[in-house]
């Protein structure tokens, strides 16, 4: 973007109503944030908008700059351009201000540099000094294979020093082996606690929520084991495709993208036991006996226990949309699965004997990621001609997003005379309505808890190593037994084969359509 334009998006941003946020002065350190991967769509689409918020909001100091850092050919100036694109693109108008963003377009700067070799590394280190007092943090935005390999540039080039972090983006790895490579080589240069493996479900305000409810609150935790609840679901649905992300996804698939990650860090929270104190360690010490308590699915359990499923052309918010094969960067044989769903048990005195379903895909009916607590009927009916399973049980649903809140599903009297009819109703608490405020993304809190140093939310090396332990003999079976992912129409919920493996249950899927807002 020539300069002329950029000042006159700056101009058109003036006269944007701010978001009317008080500022609330500093809560960090200043820091540099040095981005690698600084051109990727993770950086423009979130890391470089949460950044703005934090320093538009007042929370971090103004002397902390921003450098991205990619093999681009750019001058720093074309870089600035390409970060106000993005957050006019990636920000709501009511969010953006002219003042804030010529103050935080002022602090970013950018250095070509090629990860793998030695362009660059001196201009870095350039850009660097004299911010030694800064807290310095190394966001790796990029392909896991080069963790490894950027963390000892980093080292050769002098560039680590006392005050400094890497933030590991997810996935990490590509499987057990690859995972365990990469934590041994990054920590042959960063100490553990200087190692923030964001997974950015963690810092979402409702996943935080969780453990308000579970343990902030007396009510929950009696009823919250196999005795009281029947089953749990797990779902993240998104109606959106791999949008660009072709070449990284189509390696990937949804297990590795969305299960080993973020629903097993969502399962972790639902049904770990109550650490002694919000501290780090017990925290991820208690979710990681979760992770070591998942019944594992054997090779040869996989057609039973997952469906994989790829869509097809179908229509998606009103409009038609191709098929996974047909987006850009897909082999056409591909065998990626854009959808999985699965059951599991967590093998501990809570939980023993109940299943935990676990959902995710692309392309499907809504957008939803919620927590379904299914509870079990009444032992006994007191009610004249209505049988213990007449009364709909209660159902607890967690809603991560959107339209964030907890919703409890349970029987009343309908009123009037004429007989006691009982029906079910829904308690609403919405999180929008209660809090009148706006959300911040995931990443806002994430990004300044690295500066912190406050790894809470953060993964540990055996948290990621025991995901994948319990993922590989999926991958495995699928491979094994040659299953390919079932074909399912885009714009619905996933292949007939996952309501079927819920229903060999007698169970059904919570297939809600919200409005997206
Ligand atoms: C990312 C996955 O980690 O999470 C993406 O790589 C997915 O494929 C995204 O779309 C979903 O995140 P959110 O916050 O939009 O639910």
């Amino acid at each position: 973007m020539p300069d002329q334009a950029l000042q006159d998006v700056v101009t058109t941003l003036a006269a944007a109503a701010p978001i009317g946020q008080a500022k609330r002065g500093p809560t960090v350190p200043p820091f540099d944030y040095v981005i690698f991967g600084g051109t990727g769509d993770l950086t423009f689409r979130k890391l470089l908008p949460s950044l703005y918020a934090t320093f538009r909001d007042g929370l971090v100091e103004a002397s902390s700059r921003i450098i991205g850092a990619s093999r681009a050919a750019m001058s720093a100036e074309a870089y600035r351009a390409r970060v106000l694109e993005a957050l006019t693109r990636h920000l709501p108008a009511d969010e953006l201000d002219a003042e804030s963003c010529r103050a935080f377009l002022a602090q970013i700067d950018y250095v070509e540099l090629d990860a793998l070799g030695s362009g660059g590394w001196n201009a870095l280190a350039a850009a660097l000094d004299g911010d030694n007092d800064h807290v310095r943090v190394f966001y790796l935005a990029t392909s896991p294979d080069i963790f490894g390999p950027i963390c000892r540039q980093l080292q050769n080039a002098g560039l680590i020093n006392e005050k400094s972090r890497v933030v590991l983006e997810k996935p990490i790895g590509h499987d057990l082996g690859t995972a365990r490579q990469i934590n041994h080589d990054v920590g042959q240069v960063f100490a553990e606690p200087a190692i923030f493996r964001i997974d950015h479900y963690l810092g979402k305000e409702s996943v935080q929520n969780l453990l308000a409810l579970r343990f902030a609150n007396s009510l929950f935790d009696p009823l919250w084991n196999s005795r009281y609840i029947e089953h749990v679901q797990i779902t993240v649905a998104e109606t959106v495709g791999v949008e660009g992300r072709g070449g990284y996804y189509d390696r990937a698939g949804a297990l590795r993208d969305m299960v080993q990650n973020h629903l097993l860090q969502v399962l972790c929270l639902v049904a770990m036991e109550p650490p002694s104190y919000l501290a780090t360690e017990s925290v991820r010490d208690e979710k990681l006996k979760i992770l070591q308590a998942l019944g594992p699915i054997a090779r040869e359990e996989v057609l039973q226990r997952t469906v994989r499923g790829q869509y097809r052309a179908g229509v998606s918010h009103g409009k038609a949309v191709p098929g996974y094969l047909d987006e850009p960067g897909i082999s056409p044989d591909s065998q990626a699965e854009t959808f999985v769903s699965l059951k599991t048990e967590v093998h501990n005195w809570r939980w023993a004997g109940m299943p935990f379903y676990l959902r995710t895909g692309k392309r499907l009916a809504t957008k939803t990621s919620e927590i379904v607590v299914q509870f079990r009927p009444v032992p006994h009916s007191i009610f004249p001609g209505y049988s213990s399973q007449e009364l709909v049980p209660n159902k607890l649903v967690l809603r991560v997003q959107p339209n964030e809140g907890v919703h409890l599903h349970m029987m009343a009297k309908e009123p009037g005379p004429g007989g006691l009819r009982l029906r079910e109703a829904v308690l609403n608490l919405s999180f929008s309505d209660t809090f009148k405020q706006r959300f911040p993304d995931a990443y806002e809190r994430l990004l300044l808890d690295v500066v912190r140093g406050n790894p809470t939310l953060f993964m540990r090396r055996d948290e990621v190593e025991a995901a994948w332990r319990w993922i590989e003999p999926i991958l495995d079976g699928w491979r094994e037994f040659r299953v390919p992912p079932k074909p399912y129409v885009a714009g619905t919920w996933g292949p007939s084969a996952s309501v079927a493996m819920i229903e060999r249950d007698f169970r059904s899927w919570h297939d809600e359509v919200t409005p997206e807002r």
